[in-house]
């Protein structure tokens, strides 16, 4: 037989063995091809689907008492608070617990409420949303401020920390919400103009 270069030539079957190669070759690539499908078909139908964190907004503010007295500079204070929790995922449960709504005016801590304690164990099922309304922050606090705290100012500037974690040493995370809200006098409420979104501060997994 002439050596020749030609790929026909190179393939062509002329011995059990050329035919057992054959036969290994076309094994291989069916093989590569079932591999293939295998993975596409993982990644497009199976495709792990990628964390979403809570979403918190803040959905009413009422402030209902925010009086500094200087003589004893006892800053008393009442705040009610609507806020919705989002699990945004499509399968991915949140499991929360001991999560924390605190109130700052001014960089300083004045007060917080507990949405779930160390004991509660909150599920909040995927593509859902939950309401926690009329939270209520209030109570009296010794403490100081930087900048004179004025008793009828027409906006004031709190910030809203909601502090939470998943059970089980999942996320834990803290959200900052900043609200602008005037005195209610008379207990009259005071809708958010439009829901505040909560940025994030920081994320981190573990206990
Ligand atoms: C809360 O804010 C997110 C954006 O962060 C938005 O997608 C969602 O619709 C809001 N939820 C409510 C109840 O307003
Ligand atoms: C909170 O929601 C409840 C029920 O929708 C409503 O009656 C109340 O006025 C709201 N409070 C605030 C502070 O937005
Ligand atoms: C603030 O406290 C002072 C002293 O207790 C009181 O006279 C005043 O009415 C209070 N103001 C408001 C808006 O509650
Ligand atoms: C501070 O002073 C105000 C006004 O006199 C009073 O209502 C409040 O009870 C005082 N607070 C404390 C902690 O003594
Ligand atoms: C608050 O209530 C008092 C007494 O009930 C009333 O005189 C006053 O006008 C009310 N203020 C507002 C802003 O509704």
């Amino acid at each position: 037989m002439p050596a020749t270069n030609s790929s026909a030539d190179r393939y062509r079957i002329t011995s059990v063995q050329d035919l057992l190669r054959f036969l290994l070759i076309c094994f291989i690539w069916l093989a590569c091809i079932v591999l293939a499908i295998f993975f596409i078909y993982r990644s497009i139908i199976n495709y792990p689907e990628t964390y979403k964190v809570p979403e918190f907004n803040v959905t009413g503010a009422q402030l209902n008492r925010l009086n500094y007295t200087e003589t004893n500079h006892t800053l008393s204070y009442n705040l009610a608070l609507n806020i919705t929790l989002t699990n945004p995922n499509k399968k991915i449960f949140f499991k929360l617990t001991d999560t924390q709504v605190i109130a700052y005016h001014q960089n300083k801590r004045f007060g917080l409420v507990t949405l779930m304690d160390r004991q509660t164990l909150f599920d909040q099922n995927p593509k859902s949303s939950s309401d926690f309304n009329n939270a209520v922050i209030q109570g009296w606090k010794p403490m100081m401020f930087e900048e004179p705290m004025l008793p009828n100012a027409d906006l004031y500037n709190i910030d809203v920390v909601i502090a939470f974690r998943e059970k089980g040493g999942g996320l834990s995370g803290q959200v900052i919400c900043n609200l602008k809200l005037p005195l209610s006098f008379n207990g009259t409420a005071w809708n958010c103009y439009k829901t505040t979104k909560c940025s994030k501060v920081f994320y981190y997994w573990g206990s």
